[in-house]
């Protein structure tokens, strides 16, 4: 029976069988391609409850005309209603099943040999980062931190190293490509921090700027191409060279403990004057060099925008990767970059 019967009660039995199949389909409906054709085969173009209505106009009673129709309208928002519930359940289904599948179990990675957890650790050298911010914290030290690739006005010039200055020589730099070629390196050293922080803090300045630096080193059990140093500047009034020896005498002990002592040694470097190697006295009497340090020359105020006449100060660099392989006796420095977790796991 169908409407075209002239038959009311023919199309209410064909409407509620109709509806009953198409909500049947769409409960059971498996995926959003079997939903779409659920809906598509009562509602849409050519559905049985599309098919119901277009046939309405062949019912001659106005009164069973409009019931139907709006009977059949019900029907039509009772399937659109829920085939979009249904459309949510398989949506959020399809996602739970992609994120199970996609998840990557990093527990694994986690569970020692004995299966218990364990907790990662930080790396010797950020420990040893974070060691030396503290004992400088504690000395009245503020930490500052610049650019991995700096210009070459910040890396060599405002250091006292204008354009083929020989002195660039000691820093084998990389260049990254730029616009003006030659214009951007990787930073050789922290001292550029000095000036950015020179530019940005009001003196006096009492900081430790610590970070990766890149030089164009072969690696060997002393050299890394990357690594790092912590620089330290201080800018105050009527800052003198006995200021920075028993700044670095402070640090060594504080440090390494109140058995090691620390020497100046006479240097050079552009960006101080006078300029000074400083080492390190083990308690069994041998000696470490660890880095430069130096009063701050006046050119070097004047790019930091400061006038030499009222200000003065000391800096100081040392690498800290070398710091890490002192304190734990570690014989060739590529060890700690070589991300053998045997190796990194023997420091926590
Ligand atoms: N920047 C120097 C270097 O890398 C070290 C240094 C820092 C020397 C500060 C003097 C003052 O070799």
């Amino acid at each position: 029976m169908t409407p075209a019967d002239h038959d009311p009660h023919g199309a209410l039995a064909d409407l509620s069988a109709s509806v009953e199949d198409a909500l049947g389909q769409i409960s059971s409906a498996d995926t959003l391609d079997q939903l779409r054709a659920a809906v598509s085969g009562a509602t849409g173009k050519k559905g049985s409850l599309s098919a119901l209505k277009s046939a309405l106009g062949k019912v001659a009673d106005a009164e069973q005309r409009k019931e139907l129709g709006r009977l059949i309208n019900d029907a039509m928002t009772r399937v659109a209603e829920a085939a979009a519930e249904r459309e949510v359940f398989l949506t959020e289904r399809e996602i739970s099943a992609r994120v199970e599948s996609e998840k990557t179990d990093v527990t694994e990675l986690l569970v020692g040999a004995t299966g218990s957890r364990r907790r990662g650790r930080l790396h010797l050298v950020t420990q040893a980062t974070e060691r030396l911010e503290d004992v400088f914290v504690g000395l009245g030290f503020r930490v500052a931190e610049g650019p991995e690739v700096e210009t070459d006005f910040y890396n060599f010039e405002a250091l006292n190293m204008p354009p083929s200055h020989p002195a660039r020589s000691m820093w084998d730099t990389f260049f990254v490509e730029s616009e003006t070629p030659g214009s951007l390196v990787l930073r050789t050293h922290t001292s550029p921090v000095q000036i950015r922080v020179m530019q940005e803090w009001p003196p006096p300045i009492y900081a430790v700027m610590p970070g990766r630096v890149f030089r164009r080193d072969t690696p060997d059990a002393t050299h890394m191409p990357v690594f790092h140093q912590i620089e330290g500047l201080v800018i105050d009034r009527g800052i003198t060279f006995a200021d920075l020896a028993g700044t670095i005498e402070a640090f060594t002990k504080a440090f390494f403990g109140s058995e090691f002592t620390s020497r100046l040694r006479p240097s050079y470097f552009p960006f101080t004057e006078p300029s000074a190697e400083f080492d390190i006295r083990r308690p069994d009497g041998s000696w470490i060099e660890l880095g430069g340090c130096g009063m701050v020359h006046p050119h070097v105020l004047r790019a930091g925008g400061l006038d030499p006449d009222e200000w003065s100060g000391f800096a100081f660099g040392f690498g800290i990767d070398r710091m890490a392989k002192e304190r734990h006796g570690i014989a060739d420095l590529r060890e700690m970059y070589s991300n053998d977790v045997r190796f990194l796991e023997q420091f926590s």
